[in-house]
């Protein structure tokens, strides 16, 4: 059975760009075809300055969430990253692979680290090591396939670079992933400023949809999107990047097809109108089961504890034998 591996970090509120992009693909085909494992990714959270409560806050929003979308834990495996130590210990080992040139021309590190300058911040060392960590996390579940938005496709293939010179050097260890991608909205854009992803941590939250987003909220946002000059509506991601996001993010709602949706519009009002309650409907039973599962954040622990009790289990053997591999003397 294909393993798949997935995060998400707890950086900010899930935003409607993590479920179009990975989560609702998670929990409508991944969990059923394969043995999946899904992973708030807290240690990713560390890398650019934090606030220690929020951090936590976050965590524990983003697994009710995950929950919320329909993540089965009889069907996979839901847990913290920091409660399986063997992502850390595979890490270094790949920190011993990696080099510093191919991890300072990771995109995310070359913005985030510009963007912390400018704030008069310094960087952390763990920014620049952080794709190290993503591919031990991949890596240490002998993961196939890795389903995430557009933006972590460098870092996949990143994993798959190590992946293939750990092998090559220690003898074959580690299955080589592939990075899987929505057909539609892999990469959702920012509402007021389309040629940008709709990120979490954008600083102005008006072009973001957030998951736990109130109907009247998202209906504001969306119905204030920027739109591109012109009246007709046509589906060209370069030229009218504001409409063409509407297309996809009512394609993605409705199961359509962005191009043949386009057909159907005489405005962009109308464009606007429809997405706005079609993303309404889509998110409407996430919250509502958000809510009733924040309720009762006992079960939430229960199911993070047993999430992580699999995870230790299947990844111990794995770390271990990288651990040998590379000449490290048994520790019994
Ligand atoms: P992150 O919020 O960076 O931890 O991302 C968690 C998952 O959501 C990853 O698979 C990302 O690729 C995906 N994702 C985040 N933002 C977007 C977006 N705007 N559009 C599509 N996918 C996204
Ligand atoms: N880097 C991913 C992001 O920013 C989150 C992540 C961390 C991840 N580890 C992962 C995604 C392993 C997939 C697999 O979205």
């Amino acid at each position: 059975m294909k393993r798949i591996f997935s995060g998400v970090k707890p950086t900010g509120h899930l935003t409607l760009g993590n479920y179009l992009g990975a989560v609702r693909r998670w929990v409508e085909i991944d969990q059923h075809r394969s043995d999946a494992l899904f992973s708030v990714v807290d240690l990713h959270a560390l890398t650019v300055e934090h606030d220690p409560a929020r951090v936590l806050r976050l965590s524990r929003q983003a697994a009710t969430l995950l929950l919320a979308a329909g993540l089965d834990p009889e069907r996979c495996t839901v847990f913290v990253q920091s409660h399986v130590d063997e992502h850390t210990r595979l890490s270094y080992l790949l920190e011993c692979t990696a080099t510093d040139g191919e991890l300072r021309r990771m995109i995310q590190y070359k913005e985030k680290s510009v963007r912390a300058r400018e704030a008069g911040q310094s960087v952390r060392l763990s920014l620049l090591t952080y794709p190290v960590l993503m591919a031990a996390d991949i890596l240490a579940y002998g993961t196939d396939e890795v389903p995430v938005g557009d933006d972590q496709t460098q870092h996949v293939e990143l994993t798959r670079d190590l992946a293939v010179r750990f092998n090559q050097r220690y003898g074959h260890t580690f299955t080589v992933p592939r990075a899987t991608h929505p057909e539609v909205a892999a990469r959702v854009m920012d509402l007021q400023d389309p040629r940008s992803k709709m990120g979490k941590s954008h600083e102005n939250g008006a072009g973001i949809v957030y998951l736990l987003d109130e109907a009247d909220a998202v209906r504001r946002k969306i119905m204030r999107a920027v739109t591109d000059s012109g009246q007709e509506v046509a589906y060209d991601r370069e030229a009218r990047p504001g409409v063409a996001n509407l297309l996809d993010l009512l394609a993605a709602a409705t199961g359509g097809d962005p191009k043949t949706l386009a057909g159907a519009y005489a405005s962009y009002g109308a464009l606007k109108k429809d997405t706005a309650e079609a993303v309404i409907e889509l998110l409407g039973p996430v919250r509502e089961r958000h809510a009733e599962l924040a309720a009762d954040p006992g079960e939430v622990e229960r199911v993070l504890r047993a999430g992580a009790a699999r995870a230790r289990e299947l990844a111990r053997p794995l770390v271990d034998r990288a651990y040998r591999a590379v000449g490290l003397l048994p520790a019994g």
